[in-house]
């Protein structure tokens, strides 16, 4: 999920040095900044695939995804946008500045939903756009964290949305099919300048 940012947006200045930089080395592990698909592709339409076993790969894959989450910079991430279709998404509402923030979560389900709110939403599969997406105040959701273990947390305001935001991206929906029709093509047309410009 992206946010409007100004300036650096509480993410490290160091990101905004090395914008070319692809890799960087963090203790042992060499840790990638993986490429974002971004709408229309079809792999954002599909459903992904449950994690059966929490093993080296996807401990790769999670510490990969938060990279690329505070490199873009956004506050989630889900495994579906960097062309991996399985349940696993990070999360973290403080772009970094609080390092318990920091969430993953394997298998998730949405287990309750609660209240309704209208607020600004964007996706960094949807770049440059942000709109008004309608969301459930608060969501509890369940799964697995990255040691395995079955986690339940109740998010409120910002971080409710962002569960929900990335929970629809693992069954293959987008922030603007949570619009009504008439915010749904105005997201459209203002994403269709939007890359015409970025192609300019
Ligand atoms: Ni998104």
């Amino acid at each position: 999920m992206a946010v409007r940012t100004t300036g650096y947006g509480g993410v490290s200045p160091y990101w905004y040095l090395i914008p070319g930089a692809l890799v960087l080395l963090k203790g042992k592990h060499t840790m990638a900044v993986l490429p974002i698909l971004t709408h229309p592709d079809t792999v954002l339409r599909r459903k992904a695939e449950q994690v059966t076993t929490i093993d080296a790969e996807i401990q790769r894959l999670i510490d990969d995804m938060i990279e690329t989450m505070y490199a873009a910079p956004g506050i989630g991430l889900a495994a579906t946008q960097v062309g991996i279709p399985l349940q696993v998404f990070v999360v973290d509402v403080t772009s970094g500045k609080d390092p318990h923030a920091l969430m993953t979560f394997i298998n998730p389900q949405v287990l309750r939903l609660e209240g309704r709110v209208r607020e600004d939403e964007g996706c960094l599969s949807v770049p440059g756009v942000y709109g008004v997406t309608p969301r459930a105040q608060k969501a509890r959701i369940r799964g697995l964290n990255r040691a395995g273990e079955a986690v339940e947390v109740e998010g409120e305001g910002l971080l409710a949305r962002a569960f929900q935001h990335e929970t629809d991206h693992l069954h293959g929906f987008l922030f603007f099919d949570r619009m009504g029709p008439v915010g749904r093509d105005l997201i459209k047309r203002k994403y269709k300048r939007a890359q015409r410009q970025h192609q300019e």
